[in-house]
């Protein structure tokens, strides 16, 4: 088995591009169609973009935000770091409401607080510094997780997987399309499905086009045929990303993770979570805890502008949902692979 990796084959996508002076997102509402950058020039740019889901996934909302920080410190004066911490606070505050679910809009913010508290007269330049080093970090962990997740697949396995988890919802590569991409550069996955995600279409906007980049041809599935799709014995694994990892391994992950979770272990599917660390958090005991982000009804009325429901009906769309750990056969990050993971596991490798 070939191990190495030919990262500029795969992997031409980039949805955040800072400037020296502005940030530039991919923007995703617009994707396939349509491949153009947004320019944010202010934080308060960087929330509207965050919130309006033009940039998306967990790691790159957690960037995002790294460097909305840095466009709003332009708009303060401090002397240090802790002066600069105190006037930045209520923007810090700001951009953490942008999202609820993922952690790592949170974990972000609070790294870059407290490389700022201790920054003395050049606290601008060490911000600047920390938004480039967390996306520089969250890259590198994402190919090492690649390889560590792929490591799990036998050959000629078929896969599906579920959102966008690629180099669009990263700094790049990706998480489980970082352990695809990976798996199918080793020959070990035969065929990737890609579920269309409703109501936004993650999967048949993003993951189709950005796998179509790279020259893998995924298969598009509709959400409800995944349980079908494994009966029929075509994929061995199910691997999907994560916007929150609570201390016992219940996984927070786009709406419809639950139920690929259900099928795949009725089916003798493997399934598998891959995220940074960035995504584990240790303070939330278990899945009960999480903030279940709801998004407008009126995402589930229309399709590019054209009605795909009754008038007048009402809808519920809750945009995430909870798989217990007791559902999950590994969960990968860039450090290490937990099978079958629970508290004591968790604990193990993320305790303080
Ligand atoms: O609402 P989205 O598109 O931001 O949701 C994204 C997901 O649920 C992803 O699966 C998750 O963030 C992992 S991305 C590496």
């Amino acid at each position: 088995m070939n191990d190495t990796f030919d990262f500029d084959r795969y992997d031409r996508v980039r949805p955040i591009r800072w400037t020296g002076d502005a940030l530039e997102l991919l923007d995703q509402r617009r994707l396939p169609f349509h491949v153009e950058y947004v320019r944010c020039e202010t934080s308060e740019d960087v929330f509207d973009a965050i919130r309006a889901l033009t940039v998306r996934g967990a790691p790159a909302i957690g960037i995002a935000a790294a460097w909305g920080l840095v466009l709003a410190a332009r708009e303060i004066k401090a002397e240090d770091g802790a002066a600069a911490v105190l006037a930045l606070e209520p923007a810090i505050a700001h951009l953490n409401d942008a999202r609820p679910t993922a952690v790592n809009l949170a974990w972000a913010l609070a790294r870059m607080r407290r490389v700022l508290a201790s920054a003395g007269r050049d606290w601008r330049e060490v911000l600047e510094r920390e938004a480039g080093a967390i996306a520089d970090e969250d890259l590198a962990a994402n190919r090492h997780m690649g390889s560590l997740g792929a490591a799990l697949i036998a050959p000629g396995s078929g896969v599906l997987t579920h959102c966008n988890t690629g180099s669009l919802a990263t700094a790049g590569f990706g998480t489980a399309l970082g352990v695809i991409r990976a798996g199918v550069a080793q020959q070990r996955i035969s065929q990737v499905f890609a579920g269309e995600t409703r109501p936004w279409l993650q999967g048949a906007r993003l993951t189709a086009w950005e796998l179509q980049q790279d020259g893998i041809a995924p298969i598009l599935v509709a959400d409800s045929a995944a349980a079908h799709l494994m009966k029929t014995g075509q994929v061995q694994w199910v691997i999907v990303g994560a916007d929150r990892i609570c201390a016992n391994g219940d996984t927070a992950n786009k709406i419809g993770t639950y139920q690929l979770a259900i099928a795949a272990r009725h089916h003798g599917v493997n399934f598998m979570v891959a995220a940074p660390s960035s995504t584990v958090d240790m303070a939330m005991p278990d899945g009960d805890g999480i903030h279940i982000e709801e998004r407008d009804a009126a995402e589930l009325f229309h399709l590019g502008g054209v009605a795909t429901a009754a008038e007048g009906i009402a809808a519920w769309n809750p945009v995430f949902d909870i798989t217990p750990h007791g559902l999950i056969d590994a969960i990968v990050t860039e450090r290490g692979v937990i099978t079958q993971p629970d508290a004591t596991a968790m604990q193990a490798a993320f305790g303080a």
